[in-house]
């Protein structure tokens, strides 16, 4: 081969190799990483894309240069040589994607067991997702249930997912991976966060109408907040006082995700505007509170006109404890009057 054609080669070569570097490094393709599995697996990525961006630059130089350099002339009617086989290059090319491969696997599996190796002093966490929301029970703080996964830095988490209804999964983009809920299934998905942040839990299976807002938050705290908010939040429990239990009730199950209700601050659309509870007990002939208590309880007894069927989960009746449902009754009933 030429000097002259190693040079030209070699130019292509950079060329379209730095074209590739810069599309993935100038655009933000990934979110920055918020726990170690995330950023383990980010590793994993930009060591497959420098690997890519290799073989496309050298791929690229070899077509360029051939289009260029062996065009047939205008008036060039001949057919090419007549070539067959070279066993070096074969070998050469097997060879190298071979290594490459097994290269990838192993890292991919060093990366896997590490990120689902438990660390020391795990902390569990029952994950619920039911048509349309999260909500996270701590075991070990009695029981304790948020509508926010609040997490402690630097600590091994344990998430023990459950589904009450339809296949959902759970997602928090900084976290870098998803985990499926499944009807009938406990599935497990391990997370060291190691940057403090309020993160989006997104439901990334699509499971109804109301999917694409089955949203909430991932707070990670510093350990001493993490154990403080555990402290306040368990004595709450000790001590209930039914206001405040009815809009935690509320927020705990999700529930502002289809409803709109001016006194959670929630615009939910999914489901009948709770501002307008009076309004509708009115239309369905029923005392407010009854009417409630049933729109809770068994939610296709009565359909607000204008709103879907068969949407809403039936499951309150039996998940809410009496003291929880009262509350969160008392709760829509004296909110809806001030809305
Ligand atoms: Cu739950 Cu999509």
């Amino acid at each position: 081969m030429r000097r002259g054609s190693v040079a030209w080669l070699l130019v292509i070569g950079v060329v379209a190799g730095g074209i590739a570097a810069a599309v993935a490094l100038a655009l933000p393709w990934l979110p920055t990483p918020a726990s170690r599995e995330a950023g383990r697996i980010d590793f994993v990525i930009w060591f497959v894309i420098v690997i890519c961006i290799v073989i496309f630059s050298i791929v690229a130089a070899a077509l360029v240069y051939s289009i260029v350099a062996f065009r047939a002339r205008p008036d060039d009617l001949e057919d090419g040589p007549p070539i067959h086989g070279h066993t070096g290059l074969e070998i050469v090319w097997t060879i190298i994607p071979t290594v490459l491969v097994t290269a990838i696997a192993i890292v991919s599996a060093i990366v896997l067991s590490r990120d689902d190796a438990l660390g020391k002093n795990v902390l569990h966490v029952d994950v619920t997702a039911q048509q349309f929301a999260w909500s996270f029970t701590y075991p070990d703080a009695k029981g304790l249930t948020s509508g926010t996964l609040m997490l402690p830095k630097g600590r091994s988490v344990q998430l023990v997912l459950h589904s009450k209804d339809v296949i959902h999964s759970f997602w928090v983009p900084q976290f870098g991976q998803k985990e499926d809920t499944v009807p009938g299934l406990t599935t497990t998905l391990h997370i060291t966060p190691d940057r403090l942040g309020t993160f989006p839990v997104i439901c990334t299976e699509l499971c109804g109408l109301g999917h694409s807002v089955m949203r909430t938050q991932a707070v990670v705290m510093t350990p001493a907040a993490f154990a403080k908010w555990l402290k306040q939040q368990t004595a709450a429990i000790s001590s209930p006082n039914p206001s405040v239990s009815g809009a935690a009730v509320f927020k705990n199950n999700g529930c502002g995700a289809c409803h709109t209700l001016t006194a959670a601050g929630t615009s939910g659309k999914v489901g009948p505007d709770l501002d307008k509870l009076p309004a509708y007990a009115a239309e369905a002939k029923q005392p407010l509170e009854s009417f409630v208590q049933e729109s809770i309880v068994s939610p296709n007894a009565y359909i607000q006109p204008g709103y879907p069927k068969g949407v809403m989960p039936q499951t309150f009746g039996s998940s809410l404890s009496k003291p929880q449902l009262d509350a969160l009754v008392q709760y829509l009933v004296s909110s809806s009057k001030k809305g």
